[in-house]
């Protein structure tokens, strides 16, 4: 198996270069952004309970999200790989996946960062708000929210990594194909 994290801040690209991560390598996506928006599309109540915490720009409880992936990576049995996008989000989900991931007797083959300046991560969310349809979106001061917990909550999970040497920074600024270059890059090292 081929497990890989694409970690980053919110508008960083994970979700663009995550699609054609998965159309090249054949992984499976499993983006905790995506499914819990599927889940308030479809008013369910765990896609209730998480819409007030997305809208203010805040961390979905752990148990939630976990729980998520734990299902969708039963629901896989047969998969070659996943690509991990948004998640993990703190030091407790990168905990609680090294764990998922054991029991599976697979690991994280690695963890490749987007680094993007904030003001253009501010531009490209406010011009995806105005077709996306995305609460969180539309309003600068949640965006800011967003930025915020990234840094107190999820940057220490890039330590996690550090430590046991899979994570890599790649330059998230560009365009799309050229970003892409570099992750397929780093990834065809990492696969030989
Ligand atoms: P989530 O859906 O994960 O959002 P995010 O991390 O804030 O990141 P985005 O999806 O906004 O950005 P992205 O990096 O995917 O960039 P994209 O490719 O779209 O999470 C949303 C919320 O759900 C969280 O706030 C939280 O409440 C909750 N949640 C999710 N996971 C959770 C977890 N594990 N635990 C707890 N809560 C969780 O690109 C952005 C824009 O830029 C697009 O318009 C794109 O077209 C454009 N763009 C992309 N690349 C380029 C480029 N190279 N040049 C110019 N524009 C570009
Ligand atoms: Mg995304």
């Amino acid at each position: 198996m081929f497990n890989l994290i694409l970690f980053g801040p919110p508008g960083s690209g994970k979700g663009t270069q995550s699609d054609k991560l998965v159309a090249k390598y054949g992984l499976i996506h499993l983006s905790t952004g995506n499914l819990l928006r599927e889940e308030i599309t479809q008013k369910t109540p765990l896609g209730l309970e998480a819409k007030s915490f997305m809208d203010k720009g805040q961390l979905v409880p752990d148990e939630v999200v976990i729980g998520m992936i734990d299902s969708s990576l039963e629901k896989h049995k047969e998969a070659t790989g996943f690509l991990f996008d948004g998640f993990p989000r703190n030091v407790a989900q990168a905990c609680a996946l090294d764990k998922l991931l054991d029991l599976k007797k697979t690991t994280i083959n690695i963890v490749l960062a987007l680094e993007v300046n904030q003001e253009e991560l501010v531009k490209r969310l406010l011009n995806r708000g105005k077709t996306s349809g995305r609460s969180d979106d539309t309003n600068e001061e949640v965006i800011r929210k967003r930025f915020a917990v990234y840094i107190d909550e999820t940057s220490p999970v890039a330590e996690h990594y550090k430590k046991v040497r899979k994570f890599q920074s790649i330059k998230g600024e560009g365009t799309v194909d050229e970003i892409f270059s570099s992750l397929c890059e780093a990834i065809d090292k990492k696969m030989k």
